[in-house]
């Protein structure tokens, strides 16, 4: 069972959506115009909708009389960044992108919703959820905390990335871990200031903060297993305003990645203890701020299985990947994933062309994939909410 014919009928219609959404950007909890137009879709396709959770949230329920419920989930926020491409859809918000293919989600997720709204070939609950601010935000645990699961109850809820890198026509799906953990620090390393001439006079933070970039490497395999993917990356390094002043301070910040709880609990305390003890040695100070951000994406077993057969039926067995390598990029599907069982695909969007890979500024979601995930959306709901299940 390829691409469902209904669903090919309406590709075009799904293009200039999701181009209508690429160009119109909006950003964590900012997602206005798309709320409105997703809430505007559903409505006219005959669906319930409910408005406001996480503020920008949108909600649609279709019911097709007596049975168990699904949830499926698409993400509707942009990048803070400048899309360098330069075609009819370019954003026309300044320093907005959806870099991120979630304008792709979106309207692969409406998609789906119409043709189950016309078909209505299940006995059950669909709950359509449209959340804000997948990017840094985590407007997914926004969403739970705002009683997503208790005003929709869901047996099982369900969610999709697309993925360059991996062919056109191809889905990524196993149990357990897809996607990493995601944490944040910050460094602020005291010394005392001095002439750039005489480092003697001063305690140096420049010379300490790089010695602690190093040693935070060794956390990896020093402290935790090898065998558990881990990484710490300082991605800043501020300090210092002219060339011949020590400064006092410098800050460091950066993000951590781990899949298991035990490792997600060591780097903490290990990050600590070697930015102490490092700027101790030199009789300087650290101080460390540590925020756990997003917890593992970790499919369950009997979901995963469904989604793997739901694949296989639309983009056939040999393009499903049962064995895909867990990404360390984070998502905040896991806190859907942490209240409900469920599962999380990538679906191939063929290469990325000169390194325009996700978070790029020249990436764009590819349209000839929105038949084949909003195909995988209404195969999945019929299948879990079968005649007479
Ligand atoms: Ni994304």
């Amino acid at each position: 069972m390829p691409v469902i014919n209904r669903i090919a009928d309406f590709h075009d219609d799904m293009t200039a959506w999701r181009r209508d959404i690429h160009q119109h950007p909006e950003t964590a909890f900012e997602e206005h115009r798309t709320s409105d137009t997703v809430a505007r879709r559903l409505e006219e396709f005959g669906i319930e909708v409910h408005r406001g959770l996480a503020g920008t949230g949108v909600v649609g329920i279709l019911r097709s009389g007596e049975g168990p419920s699904i949830g499926l989930r698409a993400d509707m926020d942009a990048l803070h960044l400048d899309e360098l491409n330069e075609f009819d859809h370019k954003s026309v918000n300044d320093g907005r992108m959806h870099a991120c293919g979630h304008d792709g989600h979106t309207t692969m997720l409406l998609g789906a919703a119409r043709y189950l709204a016309e078909t209505g070939n299940f006995q059950g609950t669909v709950h359509f959820i449209f959340q804000p601010a997948e990017e840094n935000e985590a407007g997914g645990r926004v969403m739970v905390e705002d009683g997503l699961f208790e005003k929709f109850p869901v047996e099982a809820v369900y969610g999709m990335h697309n993925w360059p890198g991996q062919s056109v026509g191809t889905i990524a799906v196993s149990e357990g871990p897809m996607m990493a953990a995601f944490d944040l620090f910050e460094l602020t390393v005291t010394g005392r200031g001095a002439h750039g001439a005489m480092p003697h006079l001063g305690i140096d933070p420049v010379v300490v903060g790089a010695e602690i970039v190093g040693a935070l490497q060794t956390i990896a395999s020093r402290v935790t297993d090898a065998q558990d993917a881990i990484v710490v990356t300082v991605t800043k390094f501020h300090g210092g305003d002219t060339w011949n002043v020590i400064p006092d301070q410098v800050v460091l910040g950066g993000t951590t990645r781990s899949f298991r709880p035990q490792v997600q609990d060591a780097i903490e305390p290990a990050i600590r203890r070697i930015a102490e003890g490092v700027a101790a040695a030199h009789g300087a100070t650290a101080e460390l701020r540590y925020e756990r951000r997003y917890p593992p994406t970790v499919n369950n077993a009997r979901e995963a299985e469904i989604a793997a057969n739901v694949a296989a039926e639309i983009v056939g067995e040999t393009n499903v990947d049962h064995h895909p390598v867990p990404s360390m990029g984070s998502e905040d599907f896991s806190f859907m994933l942490q209240e409900r069982p469920g599962c999380y695909v990538w679906l191939g969007n063929g290469p990325g062309k000169a390194g325009c890979m996700l978070h790029n500024p020249n990436y764009d979601f590819n349209d000839e994939i929105l038949p084949i995930g909003a195909s995988y959306w209404v195969r999945l709901v019929e299948n879990v909410l079968s005649q007479g299940a």
